[in-house]
């Protein structure tokens, strides 16, 4: 293989991290390991007993083989391997008189063709619509196949990216294909700086696109592919940072997505406590980890996060890691609060009726995964200047004798009171002390993430999370963020006037308004449990925590929060 440029090939796998020089290319394996949950929680944890499972389920620790990604400038008409994937433009399709491709790519993989592939993408009707990919098994090629994926009319977003790595491991799945290579038709009019995120967007769609949580299937299927080589947006030690980046926030993701995944009865709130352990253990040169049992959240006042604990058999644990620069002096700190209900009944006022999707509530702790993700992925990058916590009051909401009354009146950390008109708007109570630590940590900014409302979902459909922020600048900082992780965030308003509806005749307030206007007036009663003076953003991501379709977890949050934390770093 004729390469050009850089010599290095990093190795990483989970024991040890390696770095050998050879002659050919930039190489670097990504490997993603599947999380096993130990119910062993005694060592850790003195006031768990430990006890089997309900229903004998335990996650399987299913061993995905390393992929490993190489960036090259090797001639496409030469690269040898399964499938050669080419994403194209609308424009790059365009024909001339004897309808051949002008795109130079296109044109010189057609020429070796004999003018297949035109012929081909015109029966096929394909015109480089996202969505749309055609593979061709072919002669005269180095390559057994050829592929087209469509990127729509001018291509430059993160999402589109993703999807294009996604979309070619879709194909290699289905090819049962061991090595591809992915080229743009168009990539030479691209900015360095493009190149290299156009990489990371590539890189990371591909990875999570060929990830499948199979922990709970009795039989697993293992995936050919090995390698995926990409073409045209250069080599050197740049591109090399930020195809190791795409690796350690795809690790969060998946972490993150098999946390959500994970059943109930399985992730209760002492494994969520175990597993973030874990994480600070895996990193301790930068983490610390603290984990306060029911009695240690009752001196600390929590009344509110404990009245919503008090029905389950599963007791509540309330996590938070600290993660400290490796060197040098913090000059910001921040906090990231996840909601964290490993199951959602309802309670009392209990989850009934068609669409209300009782049976999905184990995605309940999707902020909480978030949080979580992000930390696995910064213990990874290590970022400098930067102090970051990392907090979840985690618990389950259930029914039982010992159980919140709807009518309750709870009294959180800060001293408010709460009448408790609804039991299934119980994530705000555990948010409302949660958020009350995170500012006694002597943060400066805060943002929190939350499955908090229906009403979230119904405002801006399944794919897009709400943002609520009294504050500009940090609402500026994480949308910008956003954009570069290819995650879709759109800002509410915070509208004190429908503060009405969330005053009580016996407490400070209550916990639930009306229908209308119910993702704001979630936003505001968390307000009143932020200090005034840090800057705080809430995320409520009811929507996009789940795919529907795939039935499985998205990682949503993770891939910004890690962003927002570097923008935050020095
Ligand atoms: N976890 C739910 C929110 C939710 C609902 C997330 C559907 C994803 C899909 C939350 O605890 C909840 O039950 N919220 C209530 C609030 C209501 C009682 C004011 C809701 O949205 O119905
Ligand atoms: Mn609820
Ligand atoms: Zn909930």
């Amino acid at each position: 293989m004729a390469t050009i440029g850089t010599t290095i090939v990093l190795s990483f796998s989970k024991s040890s991290s390696s770095l050998f020089l050879t002659k050919l290319t930039s190489r670097i394996h990504f490997a993603s390991f599947s999380t096993r949950y130990h119910h062993s929680t005694r060592k850790l944890m003195s006031h768990t007993p430990a006890r089997a499972t309900l229903g004998l389920t335990h996650p399987t620790n299913v061993e995905t083989p390393k992929i490993s990604f190489s960036a090259t400038d090797v001639d496409v008409t030469e690269w040898k391997g399964d499938i050669l994937a080419v994403g194209v433009t609308e424009k790059d399709l365009t024909r001339d008189a004897k309808s051949r491709f002008e795109n130079l790519i296109l044109n010189k993989i057609d020429s070796k063709l004999g003018g297949l592939l035109a012929e081909a993408s015109s029966e096929e009707d394909f015109s480089g619509k996202v969505g749309q990919s055609t593979i061709l098994r072919i002669a005269g090629l180095g390559s057994k196949r050829v592929g087209l994926i469509g990127l729509g009319q001018s291509p430059s977003t993160t999402a589109l990216f993703k999807g294009l790595g996604e979309a070619v491991v879709a194909a290699a799945k289905s090819a049962q294909a061991s090595n591809v290579a992915i080229v743009l038709a168009s990539s030479e009019g691209l900015s360095s700086q493009s190149k290299l995120s156009t990489a990371y967007a590539i890189a990371s769609g591909a990875v999570l696109g060929l990830f499948e949580d199979q922990r709970f299937k009795s039989e697993s299927k293992k995936p050919a592919l090995r390698s995926i080589d990409i073409i045209g947006l250069g080599t050197g030690p740049e591109l090399e940072k930020k195809l190791k980046y795409a690796g350690d926030v795809s690790s969060g993701i998946i972490f993150g997505r098999e946390l959500v995944n994970s059943p109930a009865n399985v992730l209760t709130p002492g494994v969520l406590a175990e597993e973030a352990s874990k994480v600070a253990s895996t990193y301790s040169d930068v983490f610390t980890a603290k984990i306060l049992d029911a009695e240690q959240c009752k001196e600390l006042k929590m009344g509110s996060y404990l009245g919503v604990a008090a029905a389950s058999a599963n007791p509540p644990h309330f996590i938070h890691l600290c993660y400290k620069p490796p060197s040098g002096p913090v000059n910001v700190k921040l906090a990231l609060v996840g909601k964290g209900l490993t199951f959602d009944s309802g309670g009392y006022n209990i989850k009934t009726g068609p669409g209300c999707s009782i049976e999905l509530m184990k995605f309940d702790m999707g902020g909480s995964a978030a949080v979580l993700g992000a930390a696995k992925a910064l213990g990874q990058i290590k970022p400098l200047g930067v102090e970051v916590h990392f907090i979840v009051a985690a618990c389950e909401n259930m029914i039982s004798g010992t159980g919140m009354r709807p009518g309750d009146v709870v009294t959180a950390s800060n001293g408010k009171t709460i009448e408790v008109n609804n039991t299934d708007a119980e994530g705000r109570l555990t948010l409302a002390d949660a958020l009350v630590y995170a500012c006694n940590q002597g943060v400066e900014k805060i943002v929190d993430l939350a499955t908090l409302t229906g009403a979230c979902v119904v405002a801006l459909g399944p794919s897009i999370a709400g943002v609520f922020s009294p504050n500009d600048e940090l609402v500026k900082e994480v949308l910008e963020a956003s954009e570069v992780s290819g995650e879709k965030l759109w800002r509410l308003p915070l509208e004190e006037s429908y503060w009405e509806s969330m005053k009580s005749g016996v407490a400070d307030m209550v916990n639930t308004g009306g229908r209308q206007g119910g993702s704001i007036t979630a936003a505001l009663f968390l307000k009143q449990f932020v200090d005034e003076k840090v800057q705080w953003m809430h995320i409520d991501m009811a929507g996009p925590v789940w795919n529907d379709k795939k039935r499985s977890a998205t990682g949503f949050g993770i891939a910004t929060l890690v962003e927002w934390v570097l923008k935050n770093a020095s």
